[in-house]
Order: structure tokens, then sequence, then C-alpha cells
């Protein structure tokens, strides 16, 4: 049995994989937080060494044999180091969410302070949703936008950071498509004797391409995906000058996790490796103008885009006023294979299950090699089948048309 492979041994999952990649190639994804992972990426993370049990760091392992996965896991953290220009990183958290955990349970106790962004307005689960187990161990203060330009107002954080004196300071977000300060956020720290943290996210990739400002100077820690515009393997990271060193890596482990995917890690490896090539920093530069393309086209189209636009791989369209919430917008293009998500928009009056907007990213149709003239010609059908669901047919085969020019994974 040990030999036999995934079609011989288990051809129902071996076929519903086969379905699911024809999925990701036959339609188009414009969820914000997903793209494609590179197949080297793939490779790395289909390996033996998802049997290894390495808890610890390398060097100091619970367990024998660890010489080869010591060296990938030094590689992952020297790589990353290097592209964001870090004192210190960790590479093990399974992910954005446990990244975030670690970070809180290393400098935090429960009942503790924390200013965050508000769901509603773009911040994530992770920074203090009553849904969360952030929103439940923390006392959760949140900030917003403006009611009058729906961007992040600076002098609204340090206000409420000098009246509640938060322990820690976050920023970053999943669905605030503008330059975030690090800069302004890391003097407010600095004045009200805060921590900094940055969860960039969504960011990561503009970031490590120079196309969105770092937070490395300005934070105390920063945390990320590595999945979405970074193109790794599903997994988290975090960041953090060297005095705190000792206490994320305690956090992560033993803290909040045991053994390291070590087959994820290896990918990540690869994944931190390619963000330093010179093509990377052409894709990123490419998301942002295939963004701003898109968010324009709807705009002429007649759609409202909060904020006015974008600077980065994502926007959301604001859909009060025509006849459709978030979640039937997003139906309508699911049934044309057009992938987005409902979206809360600042001040929704409608619950997050139903929204008024939807989220569009470009990260991965980029990935597939869309340009400028694609994302208009995208942008229009996206606006066709929303004003006309007799469209949708239309609609569907235009999509099919488009998207065999892109394939994916061949
Ligand atoms: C800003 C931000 N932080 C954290 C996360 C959590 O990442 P994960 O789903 O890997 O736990 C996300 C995921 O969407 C995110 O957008």
């Amino acid at each position: 049995m040990i030999n036999e492979s995934l079609m011989d041994v288990d051809s129902e999952i071996f076929e519903l994989i086969k379905l699911e990649t024809q999925r990701q190639s036959q339609g188009v994804n414009l969820i914000a937080s997903e793209n494609y992972a590179y197949r080297a990426v793939l490779e790395a993370m289909g390996t033996s060494l998802s049997n290894k049990y390495a808890e610890g760091y390398p060097g100091k392992r619970y367990y024998s044999g660890c010489q080869y996965i010591d060296r990938i896991e030094n590689i992952a953290i020297d790589r990353l180091k290097s592209l964001y220009k870090a004192e210190h990183v960790n590479v093990q958290p399974h992910s954005g969410a446990q990244a975030n955990m670690a970070v809180y349970f290393a400098f935090l106790k429960p009942g503790d302070t924390i200013l965050t962004m508000s769901l509603n307005c773009g911040g994530h689960l992770t920074h203090g949703s009553p849904v969360n187990f952030s929103g439940q161990i923390y006392n959760v203060i949140h900030y917003g936008v403006s009611r009058v330009n729906e961007l992040i107002d600076y002098d609204e954080v340090r206000d409420l950071a000098l009246r509640y004196r938060p322990k820690i300071i976050v920023a970053g977000a999943s669905s605030y498509p503008r330059v975030i300060d690090s800069k302004i956020f890391g003097e407010i720290a600095k004045e009200v004797g805060s921590f900094f943290m940055f969860d960039m996210a969504h960011y990561a990739g503009l970031i490590a391409a120079g196309v969105y400002p770092s937070p490395v100077p300005f934070a105390d820690f920063v945390t990320s995906t590595t999945h979405k515009t970074l193109r790794g393997p599903r997994g988290g990271i975090v960041l953090c000058k060297k005095e705190y060193a000792k206490d994320i890596d305690k956090s992560v482990f033993p803290g909040v996790q045991g053994g390291p995917l070590m087959h994820v890690i290896a990918a990540k490896a690869v994944a931190f490796k390619l963000a330093q090539t010179e093509d990377f920093v052409e894709y990123q530069k490419q998301v942002v103008k295939n963004s701003k393309v898109f968010a324009q086209t709807l705009q002429e189209e007649g759609f409202r885009i909060v904020s006015g636009g974008t600077d980065s791989h994502m926007f959301l369209v604001d859909l009060r006023g025509t006849a459709l919430t978030g979640k039937e917008a997003e139906e309508i293009l699911n049934e044309v294979e057009i992938y987005v998500n409902k979206n809360v928009i600042p001040f929704d009056p409608q619950p997050p299950r139903i929204t008024s907007g939807i989220r569009i990213g470009t990260a991965a149709i980029t990935t597939r090699g869309f340009k400028e003239e694609h994302v208009v010609e995208l942008a229009r059908l996206v606006s066709m089948v929303l004003k006309d669901v007799s469209k949708k047919e239309y609609v569907s085969k235009k999509v099919k048309e488009i998207s065999s020019s892109f394939p994916v994974y061949y």
C-alpha cells in the first residue's frame, strides 16, 4: 500500500482534487485572499517532510534525525529575514491566526487592552472579534475609518490610544485597500508606551516587492500569512525586533503549537526565494495596476468604490443603490464562474451574512497573466451581469473564453 498512488488507493478523493483543479482553471478567481501557489511550492508540500516530527528549533529539537530539517528551516529563516530586512523571524506558525495568537500570548495577559481596526472597517477576526479568542480573552477597543473619506483617521487612533493605553496597537487588515501608515502607528505606540503589531497578511507580497510601504522598520512585531499575495503555501510567519526573539519563539512553540509542519516550511522557503526575483517584483506591480484598472472600470460603469479607489491588490464595491446585496452579487457572479466574496463595507447597514459590498482582488488573475486590457474586459462582464442577470449565459461563455487563454497548472 505504501507505494501505491493516490489514484489507485482512493479514486474518490483523487477525482475530487481533479475537479477542484479544473474549477480553479475554468473560472476567474477574484477572491482577494487567494492565489495560485507556484508548482514548486506545491511540490515541496507533497513530500516526505510531512512525516517528520521536529518540535523545537534548528539545533535544539526534541527528536533525532533532524539534520536536513534543520537546514531547511534555517534556509527559510535566512531567506525571510533578508526578504523583509527583519531582525528575527519565526517560520513555524501553521496559519495567520496562529501567528497573531503567538504575539498576543507572548505579550498579553487575559483582560489586557488591545486597540485594533474594527471588522466592518477592514480588520480581521483575530483583531478582537467577539466570536474569536482575541475578543473573548482581551479587552478590545476598535478604531475605524472616517465616514467622510473611508480612510483610517490617525487622530482617532491617537485619541483612543491616549484614552485607553492599550498594551498592543494592531494595524493591518483583510479589506482595507489603501496604504496604512505604519510610521504614524509606530509613533502613536511609542507615545503611549504600547507595542505595535502590524498584520501584513494581505499585503505581504506587495511589501516584499516594494510596491506597498514596509511596516518592518516601525513595528515591534509583523505577522503574516504566506498564501495570499506572497504566493506560498498556506501558513503563517512572525517577524520581530531582536529583543523579542526569545518570547516570540517560546510563544509559537511550545506556547500555542506542537510540531512544525516541515513540508510547509520547505514550501515557504521556496516562496521566499521566488519572492526575491525580478519577476516577482514585476508581478506585484502588475497586481496593483490591474486592481486600479478594475476599480476604475467599475467606477466608469457606475459602481461606487469604497474610498474612491485602491493602492493595493484589492478594493471594495459598495452595492447600496443597486438592487443587490453583497450576498446576491456573490451568488450571481458564482453562477458565471467569477469568484468574489461578499464583504461588509464601512458602516454597513447589512449584517455580515448579507453585506452591502463585494471585495475584489487581482492577485490570482495576475498570476495567470491577466494584463490591463483583460481586466477591463472582465470588469465590464462583472458590471453587465450585475446590472442584468438575463446576461448570465453570455457572460458565462465569455468568462470561459477568457479563462481558457490563461491556463493555470499545465
Ligand atoms: C489580516 C489577516 N490576518 C490573519 C488572517 C488569518 O489567516 P489564516 O486564515 O491563515 O489563519 C487573515 C486571513 O484571511 C487575514 O486577512
